[in-house]
């Protein structure tokens, strides 16, 4: 059943990003191929994914969650095309394919990235929804993705790289880099959905255990994954002296702050009050974060 869900959901994010990016008439034709190869080239879409699984549960009309999907996922595109440049982690293998950089040239890559943020956001401002909640859906985007958020976790990254964090300021390097976008899908899911602020809080954090747990199963599987799996260059987090939760904790302590953060996945799950049968995508998720081989 979830299966199909998600079948039907995969389908519909990437018709709302061929859509989006076949709108950009006029664009130069080499930076919109760089747009392309960036987004569409595979992913698992888990970001989408959230968005969706968070209106099914609240029950939100798929159509009225399509630009919130789409747009989280530019954001994310947009994201791996930077992260993957030479002046962050310098990776030349994504999704199976050269990077954007590899594949077109460093300057079109960074100015794909820009881009796709851009029409993330103008995705949001032309969805055919109230003014109200477009504003209040470009507000969630914009602080996750910002200083606050994804960019501001990508420079404590940097930051860190050659040093040893503590637990702590990991975890909060990992709920800003990876979490903060994962927090915007359930976020702006649950916006468009007009949700009560009761359910909203527990799936505020229960978006809050997958986020972190997705980059610590991120980090176990550049250890334990080949390349060929990953479809990106595995052991690069360990040559690049990266502060991930194996090199703090071991692959067996990391092993075990994943299995936390998925206990607190399903209790939190658990006690929002919403139905079985409504929060079972959610459910699958989670299971999908932890599970996941690439
Ligand atoms: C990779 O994200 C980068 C992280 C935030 C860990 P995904 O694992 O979601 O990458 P795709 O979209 O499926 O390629
Ligand atoms: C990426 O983290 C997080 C982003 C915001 C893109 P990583 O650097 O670990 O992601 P991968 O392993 O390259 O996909
Ligand atoms: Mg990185
Ligand atoms: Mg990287
Ligand atoms: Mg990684």
């Amino acid at each position: 059943m979830t299966d199909s869900l998600f079948r039907e959901w995969r389908a519909r994010s990437e018709a709302c990003l061929q859509a989006a990016l076949s709108s950009l008439d006029g664009a130069p034709e080499r930076l919109l191929a760089a747009m392309r190869h960036g987004t569409l080239a595979g992913g698992k879409r888990m970001r989408p994914l959230l968005a969706y699984a968070t209106g099914h549960a609240l029950g939100a009309p798929l159509e009225h969650v399509d630009h919130a999907a789409c747009a989280v996922e530019l954001i994310h595109a947009y994201s791996l095309i930077h992260d993957d440049l030479p002046a962050m982690d310098d990776d030349d293998l994504r999704r199976g394919q050269p990077t954007a950089h590899v594949a077109f040239d460093e300057a079109t890559a960074i100015l794909a990235g820009d881009a796709l943020q851009t029409l993330a956001f103008q995705q949001l401002a032309e969805a055919p929804l109230s003014a109200d909640i477009r504003i209040h859906m470009v507000t969630e985007l914009a602080r996750a993705a910002g200083a606050v958020g994804m960019c501001g976790g990508q420079s404590v990254d940097l930051d860190a790289t050659g040093q040893r964090l503590a637990l702590d300021p990991l975890q909060q390097m990992h709920a800003m880099k990876t979490g903060a976008l994962i927090r915007a899908a359930v976020g702006m899911g649950a916006i468009c959905a007009k949700a009560d602020p009761a359910p909203l809080t527990g799936l505020r954090r229960f978006a809050d255990a997958l986020g972190l747990a997705f980059q610590i199963r991120d980090d176990i599987l550049d250890v334990e994954a080949s390349s060929e799996t990953l479809g990106k260059t595995a052991g690069k987090d360990a040559d690049a002296d990266k502060a991930t939760y194996v090199s703090l904790l071991g692959l067996d302590g990391a092993r075990s702050a994943l299995d936390a953060e998925y206990q607190r996945m399903h209790d939190v799950l658990g006690n929002t009050g919403l139905s079985v049968e409504r929060r079972q995508p959610l459910s699958d998720l989670a299971d999908l974060t932890v599970n996941r081989a690439h």
